[in-house]
């Protein structure tokens, strides 16, 4: 099946972007650094490190630090500051038609709204983003993103100082109890669409030092090990607001990983960590998700965003035909292949505990695209890809005799050391 035939263009409030793979705030350095490993102008859209009032040179180092799964990092928003931002760094993109997204930070909201007034006068500005992630000085340092009333302050001061008509996006911090109030709050406040997620706070401590890996104590944790708590974010909040745009981030660093966010409720994706050790990652990403919707006969991106909130059986309005390559008989060749490399992973001496990729994709996609095929060519349903795996770990625990709480098998092991 052709890739290019799904219709990947989105809509963020506003704005219309050819596909929706985008880069992530503060990963991408100014652009200049990325240009040498891919056209930034194929991409959805490039966007800045927040930008300052004034230049900072941000916390001392050590400030990053990797964990198993994700890095560590506490930067301290290290940037030039607007002005130079602005007479170096932003037309270098605009010259070159990249669309460009400009995250903006500030430590009150003072700080915000003048970063946004000094914007205010640049025309070729795709959206603003508002980082709400930033320790606000009036309120002993707390975030502006853990509280709902603090986060609709900044995003209603962005939003009346810039541009009308520029889009403007709150971009929120995964480790609060109620996400989808304070996103509420943002659009309430005048946000246009959403970015989920930053960073979440962690921490690591130096074995051989015996003290906190980074100068900044805590810092914040991105790369895949934070991907399902973004997910579970873009979910939660779409499931609350339906009709507004959400750009998920959060550990993207394949098609089908950016293809979760989207079925999660997100319209477009950005890549963060996954540039450092693959700069060329976003045009990558493009073509899996490009693979990844046609083989499941998606015509357009946009039927597929918020998919898993849909009941099982639920057909999209449009779906791309069947391939006439994707016969009964090569279909039960792929759903074999399918099941063979689940159960090669469930083998003794295969992996345990996580999933491992099917051995083919393309067999795992053809056959995903087949089981939901009905004699009339159009999908039955796009829940058919249950594996044994996953129905394992679906099925229900063995009931218990009331709702009294497991027994702690660790708990019982102490008592009996106990003296
Ligand atoms: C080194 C580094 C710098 C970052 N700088 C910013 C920034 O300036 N503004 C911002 O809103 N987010 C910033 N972030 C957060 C990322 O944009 C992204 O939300 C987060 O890393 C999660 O995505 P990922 O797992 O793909 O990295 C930064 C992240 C890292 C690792």
């Amino acid at each position: 099946m052709s890739a290019a035939s799904t219709d990947m263009t989105v809509r963020i409030g506003s704005l219309e972007l050819p596909n929706p793979v985008l880069t992530a705030a503060g990963c991408g350095g100014t652009g200049r650094e990325l240009a040498p490993f891919f056209d930034l102008t194929r991409i959805g859209a490039f966007t800045t490190s927040s930008v300052t009032t004034q230049p900072r040179a941000g916390r001392p180092t050590p400030r990053a630090a990797e964990t198993p799964a994700g890095l560590l990092t506490a930067m301290g928003l290290p940037g030039p500051g607007v002005e130079p931002f602005l007479e170096r760094d932003l037309p270098w993109l605009v010259d070159r038609d990249v669309r460009t997204i400009v995250s903006v930070a500030g430590n009150s909201v003072e700080e915000f709204a003048e970063v946004a007034r000094r914007l205010r006068g640049v025309p070729n500005i795709a959206a603003i983003e508002v980082n709400v992630a930033c320790p606000n000085v009036a309120d002993r340092g707390r975030m502006f993103g853990w509280h709902p009333g603090a986060a609709a302050a900044v995003v209603g001061a962005v939003r009346t100082h810039s541009r009308p008509g520029t889009p403007v996006l709150a971009k929120l911090a995964p480790d609060v109890t109620d996400i989808a109030r304070i996103a509420l709050a943002c659009v309430d406040a005048g946000a246009d669409g959403l970015t989920l997620v930053n960073t979440m706070e962690g921490m690591a401590i130096d074995t051989a030092t015996l003290r906190p890996a980074l100068t900044g104590v805590s810092g914040g944790l991105s790369g895949p090990a934070i991907r399902p708590v973004a997910v579970r974010c873009v979910y939660q909040v779409h499931a609350a607001l339906p009709d507004v745009p959400i750009i998920g981030v959060g550990g993207v660093d394949s098609g089908l990983a950016a293809l979760e966010f989207i079925l999660a409720g997100a319209s477009a994706v950005a890549l963060g960590t996954t540039l450092f050790h693959e700069p060329g990652a976003p045009l990558r990403v493009l073509r899996e998700l490009e693979d990844a919707l046609a083989s499941r006969r998606v015509a357009h991106l946009a039927d597929a965003v918020g998919l898993a909130h849909k009941p099982a059986g639920y057909v999209p309005p449009r779906v791309l035909p069947l391939p006439p390559d994707l016969t009964e008989g090569a279909a039960e060749t792929a759903e074999a292949a399918v099941s063979a490399s689940v159960s090669a992973a469930e083998a003794p001496g295969g992996p345990s505990g996580t999933r491992t990729r099917p051995a083919s994709r393309t067999a795992a996609d053809a056959a995903f695209g087949a089981r939901s095929g009905r004699a009339d060519g159009r999908p039955g349903s796009l829940e058919g890809s249950a594996t044994t795996w996953e129905a394992r770990i679906a099925a229900p625990a063995r009931p218990r005799r009331d709702d009294a709480p497991a027994p702690d098998p660790a708990a019982a092991e102490t008592k009996e050391r106990l003296p």
